[in-house]
């Protein structure tokens, strides 16, 4: 541990459920000593949520929590705050996701935490932006994808299924708690050259809203143009004046589409992702047998493909109908066409590539005795993280106690009043 990067950075995860979880989850990968602060007997909702084993910390929680200590703390009792003081006191960063107001009701408002420290960075997710019509408002995952324009713009837009549609990536939570360690740490570096610490806050809607430029993009041109050529909707069906939902087209300059390949039928993910760029309709007409394309002026050019692009992903699919979807991929990767199998879970837990890299890791527990985890997305060239087992409720408490320099019997006193 001891050469990592944000070693020597102390942070008071007050996180729960994933959005804070996921961003401190991170910076304890990193190196920073990261104390989950937790409430007595129950500690975050997610050790109990959706538990595959009786009385054992659930996936939801160990997934999002490796790495970390945990502090079991009653801060609503005042021997609780002024454990929560002291700790304030000598660390260099508070991470919060509590409900609107919960922070300050509790007593620790910016202002009482900048007395306690003036360095003190404090880092806050909250659904909806200070001063937002909404910010009383409590949200979670797919409440902020609603908000931030995910759901309006992702999914089917004609037929049965054609309402708005969630992804299920964590667009709301995890990416918010992303977005906001980048906050920490600019912070933090903001720190060394004035001294003084300060307040960073994500709203999810912000953060949705962030990975959805693009669809605000395109509803700027739709208002310019009438119409968007890469959508499904061109050129033969009519636009409104919102950017309408695009099922799986590529949404960027080149078409795209998802194609069934051999086995669709019984096989729920017998797919691959297909794209069209511009400049590899050759290699395309190549590997999928149709050499005569490459000069007939209804093919050549990607305005003459395009009303009738969904006929040459009928074509494209007619190929693949006798080839699995990694054995199509073997042989389009061969022409430089952009394409992938598409993967569940299943095949991603098994894929070997993600366990050499460390993007899959197994992870020692002392229940579980061992748990798969996402370990993590970001490879250095100097620092392999090493992803931990989450803590057990409470397990550090004692420990942490002592280094803010409890001496045994004041411990003991604190577990007396159920204050830890
Ligand atoms: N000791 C004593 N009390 C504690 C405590 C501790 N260690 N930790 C938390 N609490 C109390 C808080 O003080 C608060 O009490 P109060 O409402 O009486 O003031 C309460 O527990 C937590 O409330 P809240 O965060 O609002 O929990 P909730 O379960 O009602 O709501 C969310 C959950 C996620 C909806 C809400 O926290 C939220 O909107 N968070 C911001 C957005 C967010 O991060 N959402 C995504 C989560 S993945």
């Amino acid at each position: 541990m001891s050469n990592k990067p944000l070693n020597g950075i102390k942070i008071i995860d007050f996180t729960h459920v994933q959005a804070g979880p996921a961003c401190t989850q991170m910076l304890a990968w990193f190196g920073a000593d990261v104390i989950k602060v937790e409430r007595p007997g129950a500690g975050d909702v997610t050790r109990s949520q959706l538990r595959d084993i009786p009385d054992v910390d659930a996936l939801y929680f160990t997934m999002l929590n490796s790495n970390k200590r945990s502090l079991s703390l009653d801060t609503k009792k005042p021997e609780g705050k002024a454990i929560l003081e002291k700790l304030i006191k000598e660390s260099d960063v508070l991470v919060e996701n509590f409900g609107p107001g919960a922070l300050d009701r509790m007593g620790f408002s910016w202002e009482r935490i900048q007395e306690l420290n003036p360095k003190m960075i404090l880092a806050s997710v909250k659904g909806f932006s200070d001063g937002h019509h909404y910010e009383d408002l409590k949200v979670y995952e797919n409440v902020a994808q609603c908000a931030g324009g995910a759901a309006s713009t992702t999914g089917w837009w004609k037929g049965e299924q054609s309402g708005p549609m969630i992804s299920a990536a964590a667009l709301g939570d995890s990416n918010t708690g992303m977005h906001l360690a980048i906050g920490i740490l600019t912070a933090y570096i903001g720190r060394q050259q004035t001294g003084k610490g300060q307040k960073v806050a994500v709203a999810m809607q912000d953060a949705v809203l962030n990975l959805c430029r693009v669809k605000m993009r395109d509803q700027l041109r739709l208002e310019k143009l009438g119409y968007l050529e890469e959508y499904p909707q061109y050129p033969h069906e009519t636009f409104s004046d919102v950017v309408p939902r695009g099922g799986n087209a590529g949404g960027g300059g080149q078409p795209g589409w998802i194609l069934k390949c051999k086995g669709w039928e019984t096989d729920s993910n017998a797919y691959i992702y297909f794209t069209v760029q511009g400049h590899a309709w050759a290699p395309i007409c190549d590997a999928i047998g149709k050499p005569e394309w490459k000069t007939d002026p209804l093919y050549m050019t990607p305005k003459a493909r395009q009303p009738h692009i969904m006929d040459i992903f009928g074509t494209i699919e007619a190929w693949l109908k006798d080839k699995t979807k990694f054995e199509a991929v073997d042989i389009l990767r061969k022409f430089d066409i952009p394409c992938a199998p598409v993967l569940s879970m299943k095949e991603l837990l098994n894929d070997p590539s993600l366990r050499a890299s460390g993007s899959i890791v197994d992870v020692p527990h002392k229940e579980r005795g061992s748990y798969v985890t996402v370990g993590s997305p970001i490879k250095f060239s100097d620092l392999k993280p090493e992803i931990t087992g989450s803590p057990l409720l409470g397990e550090h408490t004692d420990e942490v106690l002592a280094e803010l320099g409890y001496n045994k019997d004041e411990i003991a006193a604190m577990h007396a009043a159920n204050a830890v």
